[in-house]
Order: structure tokens, then C-alpha cells, then sequence
């Protein structure tokens, strides 16, 4: 029997492009580059199924010009911001994610990203190689320890409860705030207290850390009035989306010290970010690296490719979203 066409639109990793190529015939481009949603879409008409990335933003008007032989997609990505669900559905299109292999490679860059705003490893960095240090000196580049500090968790599923147990170990008080509040047990298990509103959990919050998934209900939510009720000089990461961030908000606040630093992974309209952000000393960025680790992006892409597997051999998605 013919192999099933598929496009994976990004070069994934050999394990996972092996796996694929096994089982199906794979369209992808060679060089990489990030196509453009039309050739996503005039690709399709002669493929039976999607690989997609976060990057293929596949709003209505995408999925409405979807061809009639579309029925599957699944993102190599936890994240499904991307992805209009409701359209989906309406054009009976099945949709899944990618959402265990990124928890642990997401939970080291939030604690990374922790470290490097309280401990001031961007200025650090950026001292040395501008070939000016002078040397060791008894005030030079002071932060602040991260034990005994609250840490407050904004979004307390897989991430955001396996941030809380690195946490810990840096000795860390770990308190969230989530629709869903988790089992006595469990808040036990990783000495989590709960907060029922989200200002309740701001008070207290000398860090702050955004894990919760971007929808229409929390986008940018993190603005000025917000950031009014956090301990003044506190310090707020965020490794899920950047949208549920006001920039503007944001930088103004690192500007004036009413917080004390931002370690960022995520930003509005990667890859151009808000230049604000560029110039502001107390801030340490990444460029969206929270699941850039191979362990993860194996496992994404196997994970990404069982939904497609489920598919053809007429299953449920095993990480079904739609
Ligand atoms: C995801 O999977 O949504 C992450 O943002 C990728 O790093």
C-alpha cells in the first residue's frame, strides 16, 4: 500500500524525521526555512496530513482555505494559541499537540531565567565580553539569593508543578494561583500554597512566574494595574506565551525599578520583540528556547507523530484537541 503523504513544515530531529520517513511519505524543505502559510496551504491539497510548528499560525481565514482533503493536524508544540480550534472542528478537521516532552525542559529555563534576573547573569555577561571588567570587586553586579523568597506560580499544571519542585530544592516558598486547584495531597507533595484569586497571589509574589497557556481570556493580562499589586523590586519570568504580557506595561515598570527584573523567554510577535526590551539592564532574555533541548524535541516530535499514527489507523488522538 502507498506510504500516506505528510508535511512537516520545519526540519525536525533525525530521530524523529527517521521515524517518520518509516511510515510515511514526507514532504519537507530541505533548507529549513520557515515557509510561508500560502505554500503551507497550496502544499496540503496533495498531502494527507500537517506536521506543524508554533509558527504556522493557522487562524480561521487559514483554516477556512484549508483544501476539503485536510482532515489531520497535530503541532509539534504544546502551545495550540496558534491554532483556531472552533474552525477546526467546524471543517471536521482533527487536531493534536505535543504536550508531555516539553515539562522538564520548560521548568529549567523558568528556574534559569529565576537565576539570571536575580543574579544579574545578563549585565554579567555582557560586562566580560565587553573586555571592560576591572576585577572582582565587593559590590559589583549585587543580586539577590532566590531561598527563602515567594515564588508565585501562575498556572500550576505539568509546568508549573514541576517548576515548583526545582523550586524547592533552591529552598524557594511556593505558592499558585490556577482555575484548578490540585489535591490536598499533592499541594503537600510540593509544599504549594494555594491562592484562590490571582491579586492574592500577586501581594505576596517576590518572584513571579507565567505558566499558564495563552488564551482569550488572560492576553496581556499581565499590564499595569497588575504589576501595582506586587511587592515593589520584585522579579517575574515568563516561559509560556508572550502575549499575556503588556510590554509596554513591563518595560516601563523594569525602567522605574517598581520591579526589579524579567527574565523572558517569550515575547508579543517573536522574532520582533519589543525593542524596549533590548536596553533594559535588569532583564535576561532568551529566544524561546524553554523546550530547546533534544530530550524534549525527540519526544515532541514522537508525540507529534502518534496523533498522526492514531489518525490514519482510525483512532482517537492520543493528544487530542480537537
Ligand atoms: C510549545 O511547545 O508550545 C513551546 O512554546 C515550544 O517551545
Amino acid at each position: 500500500m502507498a506510504k500516506k503523504k505528510i508535511l512537516i513544515t520545519r526540519r525536525l530531529p533525525a530521530a524523529v524525521e527517521a521515524r517518520a520517513r518509516a511510515t510515511y511519505d514526507v514532504t519537507q524543505h530541505a533548507d529549513d526555512r520557515q515557509i510561508t502559510l500560502d505554500e503551507m496551504l497550496e502544499t496540503a491539497k496533495s498531502m494527507d496530513a500537517l506536521l506543524i510548528t508554533l509558527a504556522e499560525k493557522c487562524r480561521k481565514d487559514v483554516i477556512d482555505r484549508m483544501p476539503d482533503n485536510m482532515k489531520c493536524l497535530s503541532t509539534f508544540s504544546i502551545g495550540f494559541d496558534h491554532i483556531d480550534l472552533e474552525a477546526c472542528k467546524a471543517k471536521g478537521i482533527r487536531v493534536g499537540n505535543a504536550p508531555h516532552g516539553v515539562t522538564i525542559a520548560t521548568c529549567e529555563i523558568a528556574m534559569l531565567l529565576m537565576l539570571g534576573a536575580a543574579r544579574r547573569a545578563g549585565d554579567g555577561e555582557r560586562l566580560l565580553r565587553s573586555r571592560e571588567w576591572t576585577g572582582w570587586a565587593p559590590l559589583q553586579l549585587l543580586g539577590r539569593r532566590l531561598d527563602g523568597k515567594k515564588l508565585g506560580i501562575y498556572g500550576f499544571g505539568k509546568i508549573g508543578q514541576g517548576l515548583a519542585k526545582f523550586a524547592r530544592a533552591f529552598d524557594m516558598e511556593i505558592h499558585y494561583y490556577d482555575i484548578y486547584r490540585q489535591p490536598p495531597e499533592k499541594e503537600k507533595a510540593l509544599g504549594a500554597t494555594y491562592h484562590s484569586s490571582l491579586d492574592s497571589l500577586l501581594e505576596i509574589s517576590e518572584f513571579f512566574s507565567i505558566n499558564a497557556p495563552s488564551t482569550p481570556e488572560n492576553r496581556h493580562f499581565f499590564n499595569a494595574s497588575v504589576i501595582e499589586k506586587m511587592p515593589k523590586g520584585a522579579i517575574v519570568v515568563n516561559t509560556a506565551r508572550g502575549d499575556l504580557v503588556n510590554d509596554d506595561d513591563l518595560i516601563a515598570a523594569l525602567k522605574s525599578g517598581r520591579l526589579g527584573g524579567a527574565g523572558l523567554d517569550v515575547f508579543n510577535g517573536e522574532p520582533k520583540i519589543n525593542p524596549g526590551y533590548y536596553d533594559l539592564d535588569n532583564t535576561f532574555l532568551l529566544p524561546h528556547l524553554g523546550s530547546a533541548a533534544i530530550e524534549a524535541r525527540e519526544q515532541m516530535g514522537f508525540e507529534a507523530l502518534d496523533n498522526i499514527d492514531a489518525f490514519f489507523g482510525g483512532k482517537d488522538m492520543p493528544f487530542k484537541l480537537a
